[in-house]
């Protein structure tokens, strides 16, 4: 015979699992409440994808560890431990500190490490990386400098011919639409340095208009020889035969410069934020450029996030990496696979291509903001979707 204990607590579990059962199978699209557990069925997700971003680091390799190792990233020996995790790092490694050399080698390094177990490193051009390229060196530290090997040889490491110039090249660009899902029709983020315009002439196509100026005018500014070095020399502007075109992405309202998203009301920012998405199919749109030295900024329900925080010491603001959390969790049992009894399991370091995500899925988007002694909920995303 059953205790009183026992049908008390039958009677407090038998509603909540039934809650539970209910919110299981219920659309909820939720950017209210940290608080609402996951819709825990005991299965697994099918498909997760962490992506972590970080800002402005501004030649401080010692803090830019730091964040790296805070959100799990690297280990003690700077080593890629982030699996198959994104890194996107959103521009303005150089100036203000002295240590950008080594950032870029360590970037460079983690993309590499990234790559070879299915991790990704996606890195962002800020208008302080232009603006070495230019030759527009008011911002460079002589300590920074020093750690090139010399003016001469600084100017070498950045040309098309040098390793960093090349780096540049290769693995930058102004701005980048990430999915975060091999799903053809997964949502994807936008990074960019500065704040994207809605009128900004080459928005579209996106990201292709843009990277596509980027990398042109990137060209001419790193092929030998390069502009002499602002000061002590005369500023020379953009290289020449720079275009009008390029000219624009380079200015104030173009998305190395602007800071819109960052800087004015939430009556302004959020009609553009909704138009922006709109235009170039993102789901939330992310930058660094403006700080704030308290914290990750969320705007418009995190449809932008504004992730400078002023990590270097030459600002000393906070430490910070903005940390998404990606998941599809199956609804049905799979029908196309009568023997296997889960074919969509898979771990979280294995690669799945997209055609293998079918069926209804429970996706859900967890976005929090890491500080070294504390994670701050952002936004919490959960939406029945049928892939
Ligand atoms: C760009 O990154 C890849 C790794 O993803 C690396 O193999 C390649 O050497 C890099 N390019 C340059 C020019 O550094
Ligand atoms: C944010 O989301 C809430 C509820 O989902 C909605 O009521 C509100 O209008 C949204 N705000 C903006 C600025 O989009
Ligand atoms: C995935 O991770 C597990 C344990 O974490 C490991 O045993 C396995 O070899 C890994 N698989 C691949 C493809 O890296």
């Amino acid at each position: 015979m059953p205790s009183h204990q026992t049908i008390l607590i039958v009677s407090i579990l038998t509603p909540v699992l039934l809650y539970m059962l209910i919110t299981r199978f219920t659309t909820s699209t939720s950017s209210k409440s940290p608080q609402v557990p996951s819709h825990d069925s005991g299965r697994r997700p099918a498909f997760r994808q962490r992506l972590v971003a970080v800002g402005d680091l501004h030649g401080d390799i010692d803090n830019a560890r730091k964040v790296l190792r805070m959100a799990k990233i690297i280990d003690t020996d700077s080593r890629w431990i982030g699996e198959t995790d994104i890194l996107v790092q959103t521009g303005d490694i150089v100036d203000r500190g002295a240590h950008a050399n080594e950032i870029y080698r360590m970037m460079q390094s983690l993309r590499g490490q990234a790559a070879g177990v299915g991790g990704k490193v996606v890195s962002i051009l800020g208008n302080h990386e232009i603006m070495n390229a230019i030759g527009d060196w008011r911002y460079v530290t002589k300590d920074d400098i020093k750690a090139f090997g010399g003016t001469k040889q600084r100017q070498a490491d950045l040309s098309s011919e040098g390793w960093l110039g090349q780096e540049w090249l290769a693995n930058y660009s102004v701005t980048a639409l990430v999915p975060l899902s091999p799903h053809p029709s997964s949502p994807t983020l936008s990074f960019t340095h500065g704040s994207l315009r809605p009128s900004y002439s080459h928005l579209t196509p996106y990201p292709s208009a843009i990277n596509a100026l980027g990398h042109s005018l990137l060209t001419k500014a790193l092929t030998p020889p390069l502009a002499p070095p602002y000061p002590p020399n005369p500023y020379s502007g953009l290289p020449k035969g720079s275009t009008h075109d390029e000219a624009e992405l380079y200015a104030e309202g173009g998305p190395l410069w602007w800071r819109g998203l960052a800087d004015r009301g939430e009556d302004q920012v959020c009609p553009w934020a909704e138009e922006l998405k709109g235009k170039i199919g993102a789901r939330r749109i992310i930058g660094g450029h403006t700080p704030n030295f308290e914290k990750i900024v969320a705007r418009c329900n995190a449809s932008v996030i504004i992730i400078d925080t002023g990590i270097s010491s030459a600002y000393g603001g906070v430490l910070s990496a903005l940390e998404i959390v990606y998941t599809l969790t199956p609804l049905d049992v799979p029908k196309h696979d009568g023997h296997r009894q889960d074919p969509l399991m898979v771990s979280n370091n294995v690669t799945i291509t997209g055609e293998e995500l079918r069926g209804r899925y429970l996706e859900r988007e967890e976005v929090h903001a890491i500080y070294e002694k504390r994670r701050k909920w952002i936004a919490l995303e959960e939406r029945e979707i049928t892939l």
